[in-house]
């Protein structure tokens, strides 16, 4: 007799289900990443935000990391991965490059979208007591880990 696991059921052409990896106690919810906060969910291990944030303005992103900060227990890591450029005058250098290039359209975007300056958001997630590493992808893709420390 053939051992099976029972855990596992097999499909009829013999294969086994890929096994469901998900967290427990996950909830999904629709809301603006301003007000998520709110929900009274935490406190969180982490926060984790892909290209996202850059459709806030400064003053939002500024809002959002305290309120972040204050949703993280200690030693909880905050975790982005955005369109970012070092800074205001960069910004201003990226625009003219990819215009040199032909590529108006980047350079509307970059010019439209309210990109993080690296610079003042590491400036101001230390002023509220992150510790704070950052990478760049590629030209315009950068990721930050911000932790808070105890
Ligand atoms: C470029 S997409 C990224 C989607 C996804 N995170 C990913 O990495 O594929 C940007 C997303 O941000 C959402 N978004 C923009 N402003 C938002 C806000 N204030 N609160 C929550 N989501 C927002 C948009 O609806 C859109 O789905």
């Amino acid at each position: 007799m053939r051992r099976t696991d029972r855990r596992r059921p097999v499909w009829p052409h013999g294969g086994y289900r890929a096994k469901k990896v998900s967290p427990p106690n996950r909830r999904f919810i629709r809301a603006d990443i301003l007000e998520v906060f709110e929900h009274e969910l935490g406190p969180f291990n982490s926060v984790i935000s892909a290209y996202t944030v850059h459709h806030l303005t400064d003053d939002e992103k500024g809002a959002l990391f305290a309120k972040i900060f204050t949703g993280l227990i200690p030693g909880g890591r905050a975790v982005f991965g955005d369109l970012m450029v070092q800074s205001s005058e960069a910004k201003a250098l990226k625009i003219q490059a990819y215009v040199a290039n032909g590529d108006t359209k980047t350079a509307q975007d970059i010019e439209e979208e309210f990109f993080w300056l690296i610079g003042a958001a590491v400036a101001n997630l230390s002023q509220l007591g992150f510790l704070v590493k950052t990478r760049r992808f590629s030209d315009l893709s950068h990721g930050i880990v911000a932790e808070k420390v105890n």
